[in-house]
């Protein structure tokens, strides 16, 4: 609690209602917990067949969680609101932004919610690897755009990077997502802009090195559980599944290019033959209902 405090001060700010676009394995949870923490979240995805599966695992989620507690669950559901067309854009305190990793694509979406936002509203991504920069690029108010990058998965992970662009997000800008953090009893962390943040740039060579020896004929039970009787928490083959392969190619990518890491080539082709890890039902190991079946 004193560490939280020391974070986020939430006497700055009183956000009422969040809005989060991009309804996948990120957004989907992060609008469960947000609605579990007392805030009206309206949800925004391509479809409404996506709205409904999203509001399915948010609800297993407080069930979950919340066990028989009936009142609890309901709140939590009655907080939870499909929003297909985006109404939530121009009422919402905070907008957070969880698409699939693409430029012109969040480009577009940032385009569009400058122009309903409320003039104080937050406006958010939770991008892994983009720069805020060539994502602001696009927006009349760059000192608007701020990172909220939570991590998977939300309901467990207490971490909240705030990413901001020295000389560019506005300070304020900063301290008001930092007060939104602690609002929602996340550990929100100021880190500078830069090719992986924080934790991907540590995280991301774990995971890689893993895939890398895999690739060298390691069966991925046996590097996982090396990991995990070191004393790691998850192995970094079952990471790579859960963060999904694709966002991890794509980080991977941009470590590459940016920092020196080495690629593996596997990585590529499980993601292009639709293999992506939890979400996909398929990745170093097979996944049903979010249970690790065996080992592919
Ligand atoms: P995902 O692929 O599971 O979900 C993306 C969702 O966005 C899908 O439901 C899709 O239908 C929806 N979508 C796409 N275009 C849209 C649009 N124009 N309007 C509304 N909805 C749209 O992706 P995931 O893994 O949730 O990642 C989302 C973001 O979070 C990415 O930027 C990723 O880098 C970041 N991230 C991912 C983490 C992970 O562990 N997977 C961890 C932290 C950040």
């Amino acid at each position: 609690q004193n560490r939280l405090k020391a974070l986020g001060d939430k006497s700055l700010f009183s956000p009422k209602h969040v809005h989060v676009i991009g309804g996948g394995v990120m957004g989907g949870d992060i609008a469960a917990w947000c609605a579990m923490q007392g805030f009206k979240v309206t949800i925004q995805d391509l479809s409404q067949d996506a709205l409904g599966r999203v509001v399915g695992r948010a609800v297993k989620g407080f069930k979950r969680r919340y066990r028989k507690d009936k009142f609890r669950i309901m709140n939590a559901q009655d907080n939870l609101i499909p929003d297909l067309h985006g109404h939530g854009i121009s009422k919402a305190d905070v907008i957070i932004e969880a698409i699939f990793e693409n430029l012109e694509a969040k480009q577009t979406i940032f385009k569009d919610v400058e122009a309903k936002a409320k003039p104080d509203a937050i406006i958010a991504t939770n991008t892994s690897s983009i720069t805020l920069n060539e994502i602001a690029e696009v927006m009349k108010q760059p000192e608007r755009l701020v990172g909220l990058h939570f991590f998977n998965p939300v309901f467990k992970m207490p971490l909240l990077e705030i990413i901001y662009t020295p000389d560019k997000t506005d300070p304020k800008v900063i301290e008001l997502a930092q007060s939104f953090g602690a609002h929602i009893g996340k550990l929100p962390l100021p880190v500078k802009s830069s090719p992986g943040f924080l934790i991907n740039r540590i995280l991301m060579p774990y995971i890689l090195e893993g895939v890398t020896i895999h690739q060298e004929g390691v069966p991925a039970a046996v590097v996982d559980k090396v990991a995990v009787d070191y004393g790691m928490p998850m192995g970094p083959l079952e990471l790579a599944d859960t963060v999904g392969l694709d966002i991890c190619l794509h980080v991977g990518k941009i470590l590459a290019d940016k920092v020196g890491v080495t690629l593996p080539n596997t990585l590529d082709s499980e993601v292009e033959s639709g293999r992506l890890g939890k979400k996909s039902g398929q990745g170093f190991y097979n996944w049903k209902a979010d249970k690790k079946v065996k080992e592919k």
